[in-house]
């Protein structure tokens, strides 16, 4: 079959120049429209990136007997936000030694993501989104939408040539069943690439929308994206946190925490409404007990909202089972593959372990290894429910993180501990350590120069390792992601190569989406 040509390019390099962005990351800011610094005119097309990953897509045909591979029928996508390549060898010591295998380690084919996004070198959790689940890199802050739309924007994500689909709607197009699964919101900016497109991450709901200046009744925020348009409809799992996003600022949840919307939407109940009026079995649950009462064998729809903001760290989780404890990531990823695989025509699951990311932010790096345990407890449990015959596990990450492992531990230490050597200045240091970040105010408090570290001092969870930089959060890293990859056309994952291959990749090897009929 002829490869379908998206476009002929124009390569010609117009150089815009580098402006100095102002916001730090996970700061919001509500500057009107940022500065559309995108260096090369080209990668504001989404053609562009589509061609480019045709053209990888071919390369790979080459290393893989396609006659004789069976197609994928479902895919599985494990993102690890923010796991870097350090935290992974970080994690196995930390599962104790470094000889160890992080779970999805064992996996045939292993590959790198060049992360960097249109405007910047170092990406975020949202411009990443759109790459690895829309094939398409866009601006930083942005999701689901090309290069052409400058973060805040009130109305460029709405203008459909903007937008980029997501391989979620891929396979919802093809007849198959496709879900969500975070420890973060639900509208949080890495599961919002399946379902979503705006100009800004943070536009979560109406009143985030409304103090951009914006009209929420032209912006539509994320979690009403979620619950009112086509993509987020059609999701028949979607389980998390973010629930404030949802209900109004004068409704309370289950456990009385208030609503962040003002828009008077109680959008669990139009959800639920909604599939009522489709003659569905939906339900939705907000609690570890609540999910296992569901009979999961039997329902269409699952919502599982766990949390008004984020879930909690692996190690912060209420065990047991009362009505407060908190389901794992595994637990969240085997009900969302139960109620996924009732369709024949198979599925896709977007699995993310968000929190590694966000202990990172705060130099909290044991957190960052047990909740990348956590995430690999949950591969591990998808791949004993399915079959590497018929179903494409991909674990990759969205971006990394500035740890470093350093120093020359003995090979018996604790990576979350001190190295056992000394400083210049006489004083120990830990293994782990950050080029910037909170942990700076930890380490250099004394006016003598670095605080003296005990083992004490680093085994409380709280402690935040140190950083050569004072920043209120630790910034994302510009190293490749790795990728990890088993099943059918797992060999495509190998070697280094744009993030936005990824979905295109998924896409091949599964036969669905714009990318199905690429044959050299
Ligand atoms: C929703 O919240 C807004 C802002 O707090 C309030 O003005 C409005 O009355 C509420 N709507 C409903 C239906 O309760
Ligand atoms: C749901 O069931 C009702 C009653 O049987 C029927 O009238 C209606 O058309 C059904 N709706 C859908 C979307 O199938
Ligand atoms: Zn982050």
């Amino acid at each position: 079959m002829a490869v379908l040509r998206f476009l002929v390019l124009s390569l010609s390099l117009v150089l815009l120049g580098h402006s100095v962005g102002g916001d730090e990351y996970h700061q919001r800011s509500n500057i009107p429209i940022e500065s559309h610094n995108v260096v090369y005119e080209y990668e504001g097309k989404a053609a562009y990136w589509q061609e480019q990953a045709q053209d990888t897509i071919l390369a790979k045909l080459a290393a893989v007997d396609a006659a004789h591979t069976k197609k994928a029928k479902n895919v599985i996508l494990f993102m690890g936000d923010g796991m870097s390549v350090h935290t992974v060898v970080a994690t196995r010591n930390h599962l104790g030694d470094s000889a160890k295998q992080v779970y999805f380690e064992q996996f045939p084919t292993t590959g790198f993501a060049k992360t960097y996004c249109v405007d910047r070198q170092v990406a975020d959790s949202a411009c990443t989104s759109t790459a690895y689940l829309g094939g398409v890199k866009g601006n930083y802050g942005t999701i689901g939408v090309n290069a052409n739309v400058p973060r805040y924007s009130c109305t460029e994500a709405f203008k459909s040539e903007n937008q980029v689909d997501s391989i979620a709607k891929w396979a919802q197009d093809a007849g198959k069943n496709a879900g969500i699964v975070t420890t973060t919101h639900v509208t949080h900016a890495s599961p919002s690439g399946a379902f979503a497109h705006t100009a800004n991450r943070y536009w979560e709901n109406d009143a985030e929308v409304a103090a951009a200046n914006c009209n929420p009744e032209e912006t539509i925020d994320i979690a009403r994206q979620l619950v009112d348009w086509p993509t987020g409809k059609g999701l028949k799992v979607i389980l998390g946190g973010g629930k404030r996003n949802f209900l109004n600022t004068t409704v309370n949840d289950e456990v009385g925490y208030p609503g962040h919307r003002t828009d008077g939407r109680n959008l669990i109940n139009d959800w639920l409404t909604d599939k009522k009026e489709q003659n569905a079995s939906a339900s939705y649950v907000w609690s570890r007990k609540g999910l296992s009462l569901v009979d999961l064998d039997n329902t269409d729809y699952l919502l599982g909202l766990f949390a008004t903001s984020h879930l909690p760290y692996d190690g912060d989780r209420v065990r047991g089972h009362s009505e407060l404890a908190d389901p794992s990531l595994a637990e969240l990823t085997e009900a969302a593959i139960k109620v996924l695989q009732r369709n024949e025509n198979g599925f896709f699951l977007f699995v993310e372990g968000a929190r590694i990311d966000m202990a990172h932010h705060s130099n909290y790096a044991r957190r960052s290894l047990e909740d990348t345990a956590a995430f690999a407890d949950a591969v591990a449990k998808a791949r004993e429910m399915t079959s590497d015959e018929d179903t494409l596990i991909v674990v990759t990450a969205d971006h990394a993180h500035v740890m470093t492992v350093n120093g020359y531990p003995e090979r018996a230490k604790d990576i979350t501990g001190l190295t056992g050597s000394n400083g210049d200045d006489g004083r120990p240091y830990t293994i782990l350590s950050y080029a910037n970040g909170p942990g700076f105010y930890q380490s250099f408090s004394t006016a003598e120069g670095r605080n003296v570290l005990t083992t004490k001092t680093t085994d409380n969870v709280n402690f935040r390792y140190s950083a050569s930089i004072p920043l209120s959060t630790e910034t994302h890293g510009g190293d490749d992601a790795p990728v990890y990859a088993t099943g059918p056309y797992s060999q495509f994952f190998s070697g280094t190569y744009e993030q936005t291959n990824i979905p295109a990749l998924m896409a091949r090897a599964a036969n669905i989406g714009p990318y199905a009929d690429v044959e050299p």
